[in-house]
């Protein structure tokens, strides 16, 4: 069994579609050990309680650079054995540490359709912000690995999501997590799980 270690950093509902997942049985190879939040008040936590899955705080506001915190976070990784580290809507930059203790052992749900609208200030929010500006009419959640370039990593899983007429940011978010991000993460971490995702010349590969 790999031990899957999420780091969060608000409501938590790409936790809640991995949990929900795990316990029907459709995360073949792994289990959700543990949950980090970068933030105390991370409603995320609060799921992860109620589901018997133990929790750590590591408050971004106590470090003082991107260095001192993502050496605090990757020593918390390595103590709970971690097999897959998960960034399911955390918000916070980690450096190169991290990646390179975890090579390819790290995922990211982004949601948006990369290349486009991702990259330093594109989260939460501001992707919607920014798809419904740009008059796009497909938009769509990305599952990746996570290297040192921001959402820049192999891609793992994708999937389309249609923008509609009168949209605001908060109904196609919610569109896009139900359509995409709940289904995506859950499967992605699957095939992790199940030694079914292999590198080759820095892409991703199903098999
Ligand atoms: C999700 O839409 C996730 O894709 C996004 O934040 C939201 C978190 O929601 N992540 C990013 O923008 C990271 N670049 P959740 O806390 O309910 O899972």
């Amino acid at each position: 069994m790999k031990k899957i270690v999420v780091l969060v950093s608000g409501g938590g509902t790409n936790l809640q579609a991995l949990i929900d997942a795990e316990k029907r049985g459709e995360i073949k190879g792994g289990r959700i050990t543990c949950v980090i939040s970068s933030k105390p008040d991370a409603y995320a936590l609060e799921r992860a309680k109620q589901n018997g899955i133990s929790t750590r705080v590591i408050p971004r506001k106590e470090y003082a650079d991107v260095a001192s915190y993502t050496k605090a976070v990757t020593d918390a990784l390595v103590e709970e054995e971690t097999d897959l580290v998960v960034y399911a809507g955390f918000m916070t930059i980690l450096d190169e540490q991290v990646v390179k203790a975890f090579p390819y052992k790290m995922m990211n749900v982004h949601p948006a359709l990369i290349p486009s609208f991702c990259g330093k200030g594109f989260y939460g929010l501001h992707v919607h912000e920014a798809v419904l500006e740009s008059g796009v009419k497909l938009t769509g959640a990305t599952v990746h690995f996570v290297t040192e370039v921001c959402d820049g990593g192999p891609i793992i899983l994708q999937g389309a999501v249609p923008v509609m007429n009168g949209d605001t940011p908060e109904v196609l978010q919610k569109r896009v997590m139900e359509q995409a991000e709940w289904k995506l993460l859950p499967k992605a971490v699957s095939l992790f799980c199940e030694d079914r995702i292999t590198i080759r010349n820095g892409r991703a590969y199903v098999d």
